[in-house]
């Protein structure tokens, strides 16, 4: 089945009016590939503003982190619903910055995007495996975990994107080989098939996240389970247009 090209932009904390207004100009005027589809998430503040600068009907605009509820006395969080409200259509789930530094589990990451697929959002589910635990070689066991933790909670992945993203290579500079992405991506594919069935598997994106630049993206070309990638630092510069386009 053949799967879209998605490119997800994570700013982080990164950015400002101008800033934005010249990334969301830059894919404004560029060729991007008619089959990629791209997803900017800015920081919570310049979600309805990039929703308004964004031109181009296959760039849409998610948000970094949402709670498990819709409303109510939850200082400081954002919920998926007043996304959906700014004209965004995903979220990102269990990043590994909100899994160490916001001390985020597994329980609250299925909940999380439980919820959101429920409100009809798009989840961007982060999953990857630390230097130590590679250097270990539980790699599969880590990603499989923070999957079956999902699992558990969603029935229907049909919203659901998975982005690999092995924790010593994110800002790193040190990106994962593509044969090496390919082999885990596969992996993942096997383990969800195993849970959802084939066909299910087979419909779900998985991306690679970790230090993709308009450099080593094109290797990544022809990998047949790597569907796209989640893109940190690159995202907020001019070479995103060559990640979006690379594989034309
Ligand atoms: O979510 C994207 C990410 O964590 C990768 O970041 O800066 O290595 O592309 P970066």
């Amino acid at each position: 089945m053949a799967r879209n090209f998605f490119i997800g932009g994570n700013f982080k904390l990164n950015g400002s009016k101008d800033s934005i207004k010249e990334i969301v100009g830059r894919l404004n005027d560029a060729q991007l590939d008619p089959n990629a589809e791209v997803v900017l998430c800015p920081p919570a503040p310049y979600l309805g503003y990039t929703v308004d600068l964004s031109k181009k009907p296959q760039v849409s605009v998610g948000a970094q982190n949402a709670y498990v509820k819709a409303s109510g006395a939850f200082t400081g969080e954002n919920s998926v619903d007043q996304v959906k409200d700014v004209g965004g259509k995903w979220v990102i789930i269990g990043h590994s910055e909100r899994r160490q530094y916001f001390k985020e589990d597994d329980q609250l990451i299925a909940e999380k995007t439980a919820f959101a697929v429920g409100q009809g959002v798009g989840v961007i589910l982060c999953i990857g495996e630390t230097l130590e635990e590679k250097k270990a070689g539980t790699t599969l066991q880590v990603v499989e975990k923070q999957l079956e933790a999902v699992l558990q909670k969603v029935n229907d992945w049909s919203k659901v994107v998975v982005a690999y993203e092995p924790v010593w290579a994110i800002g790193t500079g040190l990106a994962a080989t593509a044969d090496d992405a390919q082999n885990i991506h596969h992996s993942i594919r096997e383990f969800l098939a195993k849970k959802l069935g084939e066909k299910a598997a087979s419909e779900i994106r998985i991306l690679y996240g970790g230090s993709a630049n308009g450099k080593n993206a094109s290797s990544f070309k022809g990998k047949a389970d790597v569907d796209g990638f989640l893109v940190g630092g690159a995202s907020l510069k001019p070479e995103f247009v060559d990640i979006i386009n690379s594989r034309l």
